[in-house]
This record gives structure tokens, sequence and C-alpha cells, in this order.
């Protein structure tokens, strides 16, 4: 397959990469590193993005920042950080993408653990993930043309543990190649509409 993976050079990127490329043709994409620039908080970056990236049997997303502060005093704007950047980056990728992407081709976005499992400071994260969510569930019904999307929601992963730190107390870090399972699941399997939950 040739599979465009954005965000690739993050942690979860370079998870999903080191699990796929070995049996793929993988196209990197990402803001500052990749095959293909993009910014997904620009839906022209987007649609140049496809242009250049070609033809595309899947398209992972493993982007997307969200809002982490206390919820008393917490602001609109703050809120609509991750509304507008991990939430509409992905949806925009599965919206304009729809149309371009193969027959049968797939698109695997990525949420996290606290749609399901809350922490302080996490509101906008939760909501942002929930949304994800939920979105693949209902577009899965309305895709055309064989066309799959899953969504892969993990706990911290051993690599970022140090980075978050004192947010996540008592979850137990996954590791990168479980993580990238998950990848492999929604891309190379056959389900669809579903939340592929690492806990
Ligand atoms: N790490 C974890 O433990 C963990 C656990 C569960 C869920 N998640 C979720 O997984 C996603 C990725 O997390 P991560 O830890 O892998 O982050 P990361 O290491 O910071 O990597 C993010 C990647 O996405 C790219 N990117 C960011 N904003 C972009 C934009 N607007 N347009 C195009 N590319 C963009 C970055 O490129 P540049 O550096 O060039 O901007 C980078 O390659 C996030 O949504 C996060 O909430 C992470």
């Amino acid at each position: 397959m040739r599979i465009l993976i954005i965000g690739a050079h993050g942690t979860l990127g370079q998870a999903a990469v080191a699990a796929l490329k070995d049996r793929h043709e993988i196209i990197t994409a990402g803001r500052s590193l990749g095959d293909v620039a993009v910014d997904l908080l620009d839906r022209r970056s987007i649609t140049d993005m496809y242009k250049k990236a070609g033809a595309l049997d899947a398209v992972v997303t493993c982007t997307g920042h969200a809002y982490f502060g206390p919820l008393a005093g917490m602001t609109e704007d703050q809120f609509m950080i991750g509304l507008k950047d991990k939430l509409m980056g992905q949806v925009n990728i599965v919206l304009i993408g729809q149309s371009l992407i193969n027959d049968r081709g797939s698109f695997t976005l990525t949420s996290g653990v606290l749609d399901r499992d809350p922490i302080r400071k996490g509101a906008n994260a939760s909501a942002v993930n929930g949304a994800l969510n939920a979105f693949a569930m209902s577009a899965a019904v309305e895709l055309e043309r064989g066309i799959r999307i899953n969504v892969v929601s993990p706990t911290v992963l051993q690599a970022s543990a140090k980075k978050y730190e004192g947010f996540f107390p008592g979850h137990v870090p996954v590791s990168s190649e479980r993580v990238g399972f998950a990848y492999v699941k929604s891309v190379e399997g056959a389900i669809t509409g579903q939340v592929i939950a690492l806990d």
C-alpha cells in the first residue's frame, strides 16, 4: 500500500512508521519534517499535500495539540485550541481526502486515553478525543467506495512518560511497539468506525 503518515516524525508517528514501513511504501508529512510539508491548521495546505502525495491507499494522522489547564478559569479561546488544532486538523484530513483516497482506502486518526479516563486539567483534550471518536464512528457509515476510518486512542507512551510526568497518575505507559500494532490493525485490517484503545 501507499500510506501517507502525517506527523511521522513525532512520537506516535515514529511508532506508526516503524510498524508499517517494512511492508508498505510510506510517504511522510509534517509541519517541519517529512517528504511533504503540511500545516493541518490550513485547509489549502492540506489540499496541496494531497496533490503532492499522489494516489494513497491509507492516511494516518499522528498530530494535534489540545489545551491543558484547570477548568476553573478556562476560556473559550483556550478551549478552541484543541477544537481547531487536534480536532479540525484531523477532521479536515478526512473531509478533504475522502474524494481523493483510493477505493477501499482507509483513514486512521489519533485521539487518546482522556476520551475515557479523565485527568485534572484535561477537559479540552477529553472533549476533543471524544469528538474524534464519535466523528469516526459516524463517518464510517457514510464513507463511500469501501473507505474505512478508525481512531487509535493510546494512554501515555513510554517514550513520552517523562514529558507528561505528574499529569497521568497511575496510568501504565504503553510501548511504541504496541501502539504501532494498533496502526497496523487499522490500516491492514477490516474494521471501520472503531476506536482502538491502548490502556
Ligand atoms: N505521546 C503520547 O504519549 C500520546 C498518547 C496519547 C495520545 N497522543 C496524541 O497523539 C498525537 C501526537 O502526539 P505526539 O506525542 O506524537 O506528538 P509529537 O511528538 O509532538 O509529534 C507531533 C507531530 O505532528 C506534527 N504536527 C504538529 N502540528 C502539526 C500541524 N498543524 N500540521 C502538520 N503537522 C503537525 C509535528 O511536526 P512539527 O514538529 O514539525 O510541528 C510532529 O511531527 C497528539 O494528538 C497527542 O495528543 C499522544
